[in-house]
């Protein structure tokens, strides 16, 4: 207890045993107190007197006229209240007053979260409730709001005073963005429950890396090769399907068209001993193309196979790429015309397409687009 406290017992007692029993003013009116009570003490004392550690003593008017000339923080109050207020305020406070305040607070004031990826439960951290007051108090519920936070624990029930119970607070964020939620302790001893902030931001992970699609130069064939498949291209760089080399030009995929990937019919042709062919492949993002080439199909005669969609891109809108999205040109090799087995290189890179159109392969302009 604090010297003012207990000078201020020391001067009540005094004034008690003076004026006897009836300290407490006749005709008080607690309802007013309150009112007063709310302007003039809340913003010290708390909203609740019972709030104020240990609680006021001042159901007494004396003991608060004794705090009002002892209490420098409190000398303005001599102008403001008079001696039918004080009364008043007396009657308030003993009319809450019980024999004792459960006070439970939390530590920390506020948990905080900083930044969690969406989606993926945060670590959690720990919420510890101590009851400060001088009697026992029983929590009746504890929630976390909104649903993103969730708390466990076993705090439920009598709590000592004194006694601390940990609680453990998670946040797994449902989208972006700030949150603010709060952990609400319910205890049968007060009416307002007790309340801790929670903060938090909830970030989106990086997405998911686009494949690269790269490209291959075969010079034994004077052919080009892409593919965006990150195993097959591992298995082109051993050289156990020939010299593809490559070529530096990459690009990266992402778009809403398949890109349909066909091979020269691999079928051997028994006039000839070898495959039917061509011994080439073949890309296009254009659906009818990829209809168009799939029932061109022959099994005996050179035509091509449909193997897969090999990454996405998306379709040329009109002459031009949309937003956001670079050409990718495609160059012919002439091969039908040539007699040779037909090849098309693919590239987002222009010079590469002007140096083989300089040796003769048709450049055919924009293909499809892809993410820039
Ligand atoms: C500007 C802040 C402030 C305001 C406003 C204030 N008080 Fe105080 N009060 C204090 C301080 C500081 C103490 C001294 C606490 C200590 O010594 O531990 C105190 C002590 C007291 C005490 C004596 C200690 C006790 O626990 O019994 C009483 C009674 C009291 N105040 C009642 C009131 C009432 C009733 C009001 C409103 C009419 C009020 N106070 C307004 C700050 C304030």
């Amino acid at each position: 207890m604090s010297l003012h406290r207990r000078l201020i017992r020391i001067l009540t007692a005094c004034a008690a045993a003076l004026l006897g029993a009836g300290a407490l003013a006749q005709g008080a009116d607690a309802d007013h107190g309150k009112l007063l009570y709310n302007t003039w003490c809340a913003g010290c004392h708390g909203a609740d007197p019972r709030q104020s550690q240990p609680h006021l003593a001042a159901d007494n008017p004396g003991v608060l006229q004794d705090a009002i000339s002892l209490v420098s923080q409190m000398a303005f109050l001599k102008t403001v209240l008079s001696s039918v207020d004080i009364g008043d305020i007396a009657a308030y406070i003993g009319s809450v007053a019980t024999t004792g305040v459960p006070v439970l607070s939390p530590t920390p004031q506020t948990v905080d979260f900083s930044y969690q990826p969406v989606g993926t439960p945060s670590a959690p951290q720990t919420l510890l409730l101590t009851n400060l007051g001088s009697v026992a108090l029983n929590i009746t519920a504890i929630t976390a709001t909104p649903a993103d936070f969730s708390v466990s624990g076993n705090c439920i029930g009598h709590r000592n005073p004194s006694s601390t119970c940990a609680l453990s607070v998670v946040l797994n964020a449902s989208a972006a963005g700030t949150l603010t939620g709060a952990v609400v302790v319910t205890f049968q001893e007060s009416a307002a429950p007790m309340t801790v902030p929670l903060l938090g931001t909830g970030v989106l992970a990086p997405a998911t890396p686009l494949p690269i699609v790269v490209e291959y130069f075969n010079p034994d064939l004077d052919h080009y090769f892409i593919t965006a498949d990150a195993g097959e291209q591992a298995f082109v760089d051993t050289g156990a399907v020939g010299r593809w080399l490559r070529t530096g030009n990459a690009f990266r995929a992402g778009g809403a068209a398949g890109v349909c990937r066909f091979y020269g019919n691999g079928a051997t042709n028994p006039a000839t001993g070898e495959s039917f062919g061509p011994n080439s492949h073949f890309f296009t993002a254009d659906p009818a193309e990829c209809d168009g080439l799939k029932s061109a199909y022959v099994a005996d005669a050179p035509s091509w196979r449909f193997e897969a969609l090999d990454f996405s891109a998306s379709q040329v809108a009109g002459a031009a790429c949309a937003a956001g999205t670079v050409p990718v040109y495609r160059a012919y090799n002439n091969g039908a015309a040539r007699g040779i087995d037909s090849n098309h290189r693919i590239t987002t890179n222009r010079t590469s397409i002007a140096q083989v159109a300089a040796r003769g392969w048709i450049d055919e302009g924009v293909a499809m687009c892809v993410p820039q």
